[in-house]
């Protein structure tokens, strides 16, 4: 017997309601490399994050969760930092001027981020709060342009985001990706949900 064809519009309630859940079931599935451990205090829901980044090697990315949300930590490679001026011109909002999500002043610059190589990301789409996809290569692929730079492309409806979290124009997510509270315990210790503004 073969399956009963479903109809366009139930595809597409299909598509929208498994992207919904995405977040929740996409990086929970994502392993905690082992020296990544999050510090006792991380155990109490919503507190802050410590992570240890040392073994994080130029080009990858690691995934933590924070407050029930995916916090990405991508070291960038030299050649992705200078992707970020190819796609200025293209992008919705390059300043990350926006108020929705606030960008913290400490990464209010073109990087997005403290270190310029060290991008500290919310993973969810700032449309319907799917989790996009690593699209870390440059270069023609299916559902990118052909002058890709290398980002991220939210699978739900389209919306793509550069290296540092932006949002490209004429996408239907509004924003940027949230930059989370953030700050440096050493070279290589991140505590993510808390910053200097943010500490008692
Ligand atoms: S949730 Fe719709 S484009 Fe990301």
């Amino acid at each position: 017997m073969s399956d009963t064809p479903v109809d366009a519009s139930k595809r597409t309630w299909l598509i929208a309601s498994s992207c919904a859940g995405a977040v929740g079931a996409g990086f929970a599935a994502v392993p905690f490399v082992s020296s990544f451990q999050p510090s006792e205090k991380a155990k109490a829901a919503g507190a802050a994050v410590e992570v240890d980044i040392s073994a994080l090697k130029p080009g990858e990315k690691v995934t933590v969760e924070w407050r029930g949300k995916p916090v990405w930590i991508l070291k960038r490679t030299p050649e992705q930092l200078e992707s970020l001026k190819k796609t200025e011109a293209q992008l919705a909002d390059p300043n990350s001027d926006r108020k929705t999500y606030p960008t913290p002043e400490y990464a209010k610059n073109q990087y997005r981020s403290i270190k310029p190589e060290v991008f500290v990301g919310v993973g969810i789409c700032s449309h319907l709060g799917c989790s996009p996809s690593d699209k870390l290569q440059p270069g023609p692929q299916p559902s990118l342009p052909d002058d890709w730079q290398g980002g991220f492309l939210c699978p739900c409806h389209g919306s793509t985001f550069d290296v540092a979290g932006r949002v490209f124009k004429n996408k239907p997510a509004p924003d940027n990706l949230e930059v989370p509270p953030h700050m440096y315990l050493s070279d290589n210790r991140l505590l993510i949900g808390e910053d200097k503004t943010t500490q008692a």
